[in-house]
């Protein structure tokens, strides 16, 4: 990790999506149905957005799928989304491993209830030997988190003598994220019309191409991102250099 891998490219698809999957509560309440429709629907969104990354060769997805926040949730909507994990797992890993789908999980698993950490485990276990397209799924996921832990493990290997303080420098961090080897994200998507990150990827993202799309997250299909790629493909990537 240090900058995105499309660096000094133009118009290049991107190799790294991230994707805020926002809107399943709405997308229910318009049509007067339980927030977990929603939710199941977005799973659906999900399973296709899989394959048509792999279909396009993206070679990384990071999904938000639970962030640090969603406890905040009543119980059963936080029982309902852990229930769909484990459904959606169970269901689709035999598919993800014949695509060629390594899962990877980032984000703290203290809190995760033991089945969802074996199951998660297993999952990346199962998957670990395949490179077609990485799915980096975060669950109780923070950034400002990630980043406090890192500084901390850093500080205690300089306290133990094993680094310097001036050793320090953005390799260095980005190596003790959770992200550690994986390329910064290119291409980051939020659904719904909302316009922040809410707390997902603030160190990975510093040169990140953000793309807003109007349409609730359930609704998102191909075209939709194909249009986000389109757009990221029209941005002129400086990196803070000034244009040509
Ligand atoms: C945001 O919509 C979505 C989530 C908090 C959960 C994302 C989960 C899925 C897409 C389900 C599939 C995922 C897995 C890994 C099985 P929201 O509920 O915040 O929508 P709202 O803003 O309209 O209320």
């Amino acid at each position: 990790m240090g900058v995105p891998a499309t660096y000094g490219q133009k118009s290049s698809a991107p190799v790294h999506v991230a994707i805020i999957m926002d809107g399943n509560g709405r997308w229910a309440k318009a049509r007067g149905l339980p927030r977990i429709v929603g939710h199941n629907q977005g799973a659906e969104a999900l399973r296709w957005t899989i394959r048509h990354c792999s279909a396009l060769g993206i070679a990384y997805l990071t999904i938000y799928a639970f962030s640090s926040e969603n406890w905040k949730r009543p119980q059963h909507e936080v029982d309902d989304l852990m229930g769909l994990l484990r459904i959606y797992l169970n269901r689709e890993l035999p598919e993800l491993v014949k695509e060629g789908v390594r899962l990877k999980f980032i984000g703290d698993r203290d809190r995760l209830s033991r089945d969802v950490v074996d199951l998660i485990g297993e999952s990346e276990k199962t998957t670990e030997a395949n490179s077609r397209l990485t799915v980096v799924v975060a669950l109780n996921y923070g950034s400002r988190n990630e980043i406090v832990q890192a500084a901390r493990r850093l500080a205690e290997s300089a306290i133990d003598g094993k680094l310097l303080p001036e050793e320090i420098d953005e390799p260095v961090f980005s190596r003790e994220l959770t992200t550690a080897g994986i390329p910064d994200p290119d291409l980051l998507i939020r659904t719904s019309g909302e316009q922040r990150l809410s707390n997902f990827l603030l160190w990975q993202s510093a040169y990140t191409e953000l793309v807003f799309s109007p349409v609730l997250w359930p609704d998102f299909g191909p075209d939709d991102l194909d249009a986000a790629i389109s757009e990221f493909q029209r941005r002129e990537r400086r990196y803070g250099a000034s244009s040509g």
